[in-house]
């Protein structure tokens, strides 16, 4: 992906619009309650990027996959909605994966810091460094997105583009 397209989806990812439940964004977001967020989160992707040396292209695509259906919010993520409500289920969604490196750097964030980082801003942290990672520009983001307990696969559905039309 050229480092022009890269840049584009990680501002709209910062665009308040675009950060799911409404939220003030800041690049200090977690400055002193969560100091060393981005090094964990880095450092998680590295190790699992031994696990599966495409997961930068899953996470680009996962960032754009969860901003683009009701705003950045994690909601993607959501399992056993209680109608059966995962965006997952959409085929807009089919091959969306490498998920294991979202839960490690959730795992290893929270182990740091319990209960103050959104899988939101990991999502997008993770786009940031896939970016970063294969060569591509070092992107500054912003924090603070709030992430959803609702899912619809209808909306994954109708808000994510097709081969088809
Ligand atoms: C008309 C718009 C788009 C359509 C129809 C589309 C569709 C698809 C499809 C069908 C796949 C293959 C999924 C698979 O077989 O596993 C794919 C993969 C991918 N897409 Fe898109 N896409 C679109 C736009 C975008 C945009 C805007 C981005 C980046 C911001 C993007 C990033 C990616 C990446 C990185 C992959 C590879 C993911 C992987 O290998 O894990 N796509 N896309």
């Amino acid at each position: 992906m050229g480092s022009r397209l890269a840049r584009l989806l990680l501002l709209l990812c910062s665009c308040e619009y675009m950060s799911g439940v409404q939220a003030q964004l800041r690049a200090n977001y977690y400055a002193t309650s969560c100091p060393n967020v981005e090094q964990i989160a880095i450092t998680q992707f590295i190790a699992g990027l031994a696990q599966n040396v495409l997961a930068p292209a899953s996470m680009i695509r996962l960032a754009f996959h969860d901003c683009a259906v009701n705003g950045c919010d994690a909601s993607i993520l959501l399992n056993g909605g209680m109608n059966n409500t995962d965006e997952k289920l959409s085929a807009r969604n089919l091959g969306i994966g490498n998920l294991n490196i979202i839960d490690g750097m959730k795992a290893a964030v929270e182990r740091a810091c319990p209960g103050v980082v959104s899988c939101s801003d990991l999502i997008v942290l993770a786009a940031r460094d896939a970016v970063r990672l294969s060569g591509g520009p070092n992107v500054n983001l912003v924090f603070g997105r709030r992430d959803s307990k609702t899912a619809s696969t209808a909306a994954a559905s109708k808000q994510l583009p097709s081969l088809l039309n």
